[in-house]
């Protein structure tokens, strides 16, 4: 997807931990020329503290927006205040209900061509087990539908990262010329 042009695009990651994800994202921002906000909301006092002051070592504050606190209370909180997200990356409280709430908060503002991203996606419950991110994809498919692909083998310990995009590729009309490599839509697999 591309940041659209005509407007501020919002981008919101939930588990900020220490800002790693939110600096490269902020950096892609700062680097695309594009107008765009990244908002992320991390629990942990002392993390977000160590969060803000990388942000501020690394050159992104302007375009970071940290927020401290639950990240379902956050977003109950700003999505209203929001017409449209563009990027979402949920990765913080990785917990079965916790993610799917975190998903039904956001998905009615969520771009046609926007990309909602999940970290550790393989399945490592056993029995009784929350099912965490795993669990709560196959909740969301079944949900909300929408198209979603994971890739398995990326990510460390929990491995797999996932991308849910409601709009198909192939429905897709590029935004902006050129801003979509052409090619054939990637296979579409239930999650084993
Ligand atoms: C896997 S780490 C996030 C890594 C980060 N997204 C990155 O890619 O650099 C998860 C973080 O989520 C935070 N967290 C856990 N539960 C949370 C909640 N309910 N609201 C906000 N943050 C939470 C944890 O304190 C931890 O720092």
């Amino acid at each position: 997807m591309a940041l659209d042009p005509d407007r501020t695009n919002v981008i919101i990651e939930t588990g900020t931990n220490v800002g790693t994800t939110a600096i490269i994202i902020a950096q892609a921002v700062i680097d695309s020329g594009r107008d765009a906000v990244v908002y992320t909301v991390e629990l942990d006092d002392e993390i977000y503290a160590e969060a803000c002051r990388r942000f501020e070592l690394a050159g992104v504050a302007a375009v970071v927006r940290p927020q401290l606190g639950d990240s379902t209370e956050f977003l109950e909180r700003i999505v209203p205040q929001i017409e449209e997200i563009a990027i979402a990356f949920l990765d913080g409280n990785h917990l079965h209900d916790h993610v799917v709430r975190e998903f039904e908060l956001i998905v009615d503002r969520m771009r046609p061509d926007g990309v909602v991203l999940f970290d550790n996606t393989a399945l490592i419950a056993e029995g009784d087990e929350d099912p965490r991110v795993h669990g709560a994809l196959r909740t969301i498919m079944s949900r909300f539908g929408g198209n979603l692909i994971n890739l398995p083998f990326c990510s460390w310990y929990t491995p797999g990262m996932a991308v849910w995009q409601r709009q198909a590729f192939d429905d897709m009309t590029p935004p902006v010329p050129g801003s979509f490599v052409s090619g054939s839509s990637a296979s579409v697999r239930p999650l084993s």
